[in-house]
């Protein structure tokens, strides 16, 4: 459809728009040349940090790609774990300790156990997806059961959160 419109749209504006847009979808191709580069963010958090929550597997075969970083190791999905921004995660000094989640009205108590690399990605060992944004917290199944939200809502959360 997009495509078809692409190549048909007669007005100019709207040529124009649909080119915006399908450069857009362009930038967001993989390219496993590894020249991806994403930003760092700061490493340092306030009490209540804003972050938003996406959904992750640990699990062997899981789309987190490989072993968890800071004790090559898997880990169930009924286990509350994430994986933090490359800021954040700030050279493993936060591996293993439990962060507070807060949204949806609730606390919940999660371990950090891998980076989500927001400077590499594109390969194997990151499940050919983009280098991750800045500000992810990135959640297995039993966060997002624990902080209550309903499962058609899973994948894509404001919240805040701290060490703890
Ligand atoms: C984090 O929480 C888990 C589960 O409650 C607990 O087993 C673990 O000892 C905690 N880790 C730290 C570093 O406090």
């Amino acid at each position: 459809m997009r495509n078809f419109l692409c190549s048909k749209a007669s007005f100019l504006l709207l040529v124009i728009l649909l080119l915006t847009n399908c450069f857009d979808i362009e930038a967001q191709k993989c390219r496993p040349s590894g020249r991806i580069r994403g930003k760092k963010s700061p490493s340092a958090v306030s009490s209540n940090t804003k972050a938003y929550l996406t959904l992750n597997s640990f699990e062997d075969g899981g789309d987190g790609g490989g072993l968890s970083e800071c004790d090559n190791q898997y880990h169930s999905d009924d286990t509350p774990v994430v994986a933090l921004s490359t800021g954040w995660f700030n050279d493993k000094s936060r591996c293993l300790n439990n962060i507070t989640i807060s949204a949806n009205g609730r606390n919940v108590l999660a371990m950090v156990v891998d980076e989500c690399d927001s400077t590499m990605g594109c390969d194997a060992d990151h499940d050919y997806q983009p280098p991750c944004p800045n500000n992810i917290v990135d959640a297995s199944k039993a966060v997002w059961e624990a902080l209550g939200v309903s499962r058609e809502e899973w994948g894509g959360l404001d919240i805040t959160w701290s060490d703890s």
